[in-house]
Order: structure tokens, then sequence, then C-alpha cells
């Protein structure tokens, strides 16, 4: 991805990422309604109409990721993302690279593993949709949140400032 000569993201950048951690949190910690609907659909059973609602805001949550990231990327690609903050090691700016880059890959797969359970019925999807992926966006936030925190104690880096703001 290429770096821009800014210091923060763009209004648009900032936008998106609060918007798509608030959409990615309530998929991650509501899941009853789709997990309802999902097993209702295999007995036959009807669904409770609340399953019906937060189920089917599961399913547009996930796809509005699904379009966002896409959106994303490609403002990361054509606009850049801000110079990583000089005085900071080699090494914590590979980190972050690494992170970030593994946080696009799931706004990509889990959707598509969720969209492939719910609609194509594909062996395997829901076991990987519902544990590995999900551990591993717990395991990015865990490491997202705890490397703000890093920037702020050990390197006295204002990071937040980078996402924050009216630019
Ligand atoms: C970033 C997007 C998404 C996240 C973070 C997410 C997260 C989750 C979580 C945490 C569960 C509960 C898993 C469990 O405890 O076993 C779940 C279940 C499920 N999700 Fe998603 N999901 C996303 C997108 C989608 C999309 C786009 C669809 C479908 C169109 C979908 C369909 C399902 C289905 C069908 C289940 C129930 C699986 C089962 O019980 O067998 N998800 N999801
Ligand atoms: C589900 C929750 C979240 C996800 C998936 C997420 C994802 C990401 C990603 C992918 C980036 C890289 C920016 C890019 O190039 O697009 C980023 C940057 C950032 N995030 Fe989050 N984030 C989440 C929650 C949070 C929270 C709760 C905070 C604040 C406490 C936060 C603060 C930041 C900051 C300050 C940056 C900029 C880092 C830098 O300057 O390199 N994020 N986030």
């Amino acid at each position: 991805m290429m770096t821009s000569s800014s210091s923060t993201y763009t209004r648009a950048q900032k936008v998106l990422h609060w918007s798509m951690a608030l959409l990615i949190i309530f998929n991650l910690l509501l899941a009853e309604g789709i997990e309802a609907l999902s097993d209702a659909a295999e007995t036959g059973a009807a669904p409770a109409f609340n399953d019906v609602v937060m189920g089917n805001m599961h399913v547009a949550a996930g796809c509005a990721v699904l379009l966002l990231a896409l959106v994303r990327l490609y403002l990361s690609l054509t606009r850049g993302v801000p110079t990583p903050p000089p005085h900071e090691p080699k090494a914590a700016r590979i980190a972050a690279k690494v992170v970030h880059s593994a946080f696009y890959l799931l706004f990509i797969i889990m959707p598509a593993t969720g969209l492939a359970t719910y609609y194509a019925e594909i062996e395997g999807a829901d076991y990987l949709h519902g544990e590995p992926l999900r551990l591993a966006m717990w395991s990015l936030i865990f490491l997202h949140l705890s490397a703000i925190a890093g920037h702020r104690l050990v390197w006295r880096t204002n990071i937040i400032g980078r996402m924050i703001g009216s630019r």
C-alpha cells in the first residue's frame, strides 16, 4: 500500500474506519439472531420475529463490511495511507502493516464464508465463519487496541489523532 505525504487519514478513510468498526463489533457481539435463523432453516421450524430482524441485520451489516472494505482498499491504494510515525522503529512499522493487512483479509473472507453458509450451504463454511475466523477477528482487535496503547506509552505518539478530527 502506498503512503501519502499526510500524517492523518482522510475524512473518508476515518468515516469508513469507524463505521466498519461498529458494524463488525455489532456482528461479533449480536449473532444469536442469525444462529437461530440458520437453525430454523435446518429444522424447518418457524423462526421468532426478533431472530428474523436480528438475523437479517447480521446479513446486512456483514455485506456492508464487504462492500465498504472494497471502497476502503481502493482509497488506500489510490490515495495512500499516512506515513508511519518517523520516530518509531522499523519493527513497529512492519507489525502495523501485518495486522492491518490481516484485517483487510478478514473484511473479505468473513463475509464471504457467511454468504457461503447462508446462501450456498457450502460444507465447512459455517465452521470457518464461526470458529477460526471469529477468533482471528477478536485477536486482531485485541492486538490493534494493545498497539494503540503501546504507541502512546512507549513512543508517546498520538496515534488516535491520525484517525479522528475533521480533515
Ligand atoms: C464482518 C462480517 C461478519 C462477522 C464479524 C460475523 C460474525 C459472526 C459470528 C460471531 C457468528 C456466530 C458464530 C458462533 O458463535 O458460532 C456468526 C454466525 C453466522 N453468520 Fe456471520 N459475520 C459476518 C458476516 C456475515 C454475512 C455477510 C453473512 C451472510 C450473508 C453471515 C452469516 C452468518 C450465519 C448464517 C451464521 C450462523 C452460522 C451457524 O450457526 O451455523 N455472516 N457470524
Ligand atoms: C472492529 C474494530 C476495528 C477494526 C476492524 C479496525 C481496523 C483498522 C484498520 C484495518 C486500520 C488500518 C487503516 C487502514 O489502512 O485502513 C486501522 C487503523 C487505526 N485504528 Fe482501527 N480498527 C478497529 C477499532 C479501533 C478502535 C476501537 C480504535 C481506537 C481506540 C482504533 C483506532 C485506530 C487508529 C488510531 C488507527 C490508525 C493507525 C495508524 O495511524 O496507522 N481502531 N484500524
